[in-house]
């Protein structure tokens, strides 16, 4: 007997096709990057992350209009830090009218309505690029995490929506939380970076901010005592169950693609909405395949992100998101 079955029928043609379709792309599910820097004017290219910018306040203004006006409402922010306001101890973070502080302001002004999620990690503002303060050669846990719940309430104080973690020290998630909630800040969200991996992936966005490690002796050349190792998979979700009992709204894991496996395990053991960090390594292979040719830009953009949200992504954070909204609408 010839199949009663054939799994064809279903794909027949575009209008059957999106019928059936089980993951749809939408500007709800973005939350989108921003990189600022100080000065006026300035709305500058990064090398190795073609047409993605850095902002100065005022140009940041305009691009958060745009992304509102496309349906994208929620950012994610990371400063820029000039190098005389880098040291050991990422003091310039604290500075209720820095850089981030200020990109908080000028965005909520120009977009009340818009979600503000910011970056709450010390590498930019490290003279060494590590996240954590360094004493003797070692990145010191519970010292860094006071110093991120001090970085978490100054941007809550600013108008942060969410603050995210991105340094995957121990203890911080609940340190954080605690701070927030004396200092008033009940409604104030955390975001952690829960599975975050020490990956090769990251050197374009270390570009972006400047804040690699530094060559130095006596200061750890990567950071792969506070990030994890790429080989576990039980690791992740221990990390991220501990996140969500010390009080995560949303967890995440980082980076996207090559971890698609680590989401999926976490989307069937957890009940918080799952991020995914689409991270600067993944944008700029894409752009620079196809800059050569050898790859169709937006079918594989497209298809990328599908995939993310298919394992289990509630959201993503998106170099992308901005062409995506644009392709889609
Ligand atoms: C650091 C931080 C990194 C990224 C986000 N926050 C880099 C790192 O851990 O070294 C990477 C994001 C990307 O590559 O797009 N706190």
């Amino acid at each position: 007997m010839f199949p009663l079955r054939r799994n064809r029928r279903l794909r027949t043609n575009e209008a059957i096709r999106s019928l059936v379709r089980e993951t749809i792309i939408s500007p709800n599910d973005f939350l989108v990057p921003l990189f600022v820097v100080e000065g006026k004017g300035i709305k500058e290219e990064i090398a190795s992350m073609p047409n993605y910018f850095r902002f100065s306040l005022d140009l940041l203004e305009k691009e958060v209009k745009e992304l509102w006006k496309l349906g994208l409402k929620s950012v994610l922010l990371f400063v820029k830090v000039p190098d005389n306001l880098k040291d050991n101890k990422g003091t310039e973070a604290l500075n209720p009218n820095g850089l981030m502080q200020r990109a908080i302001k000028t965005v909520k002004n120009a977009c009340p309505d818009m979600l503000v999620m910011t970056d709450v990690a010390l590498d930019p503002y490290s003279s060494y690029g590590h996240d954590g303060i360094i004493e003797n050669g070692i990145i010191v846990n519970d010292a860094t995490v006071d110093l991120l719940a001090e970085m978490s309430v100054s941007h809550a104080k600013a108008g942060a929506n969410f603050v995210a973690p991105s340094d995957m020290m121990d203890g911080r998630i609940v340190t954080i939380r605690e701070a927030l909630e004396q200092g008033g800040f009940t409604d104030t969200g955390i975001m952690s970076y829960s599975a975050k991996y020490a990956s090769s992936f990251y050197g374009p966005f270390r570009d972006a901010l400047d804040s690699a490690p530094v060559d130095m002796i006596n200061i750890p050349k990567d950071k792969k005592t506070y990030q994890m190792d790429y080989a576990n998979r039980f690791e992740a979700i221990r990390e991220t169950e501990m996140d969500i009992d010390e009080g995560a709204d949303i967890v995440m894991v980082k980076p996207g693609l090559c971890y698609l496996d680590i989401v999926r395990d976490i989307k069937n053991v957890v009940n918080v909405p799952v991020a995914v960090y689409q991270v600067s390594g993944e944008y700029a292979m894409l752009k620079a395949a196809a800059e050569k040719g050898w790859i169709d830009h937006d079918a594989v953009m497209l298809e990328q992100v599908t995939a993310i949200k298919r394992a289990g992504a509630d959201l993503i954070a998106s170099y992308f998101a901005k062409e995506i909204v644009k392709l889609i609408s």
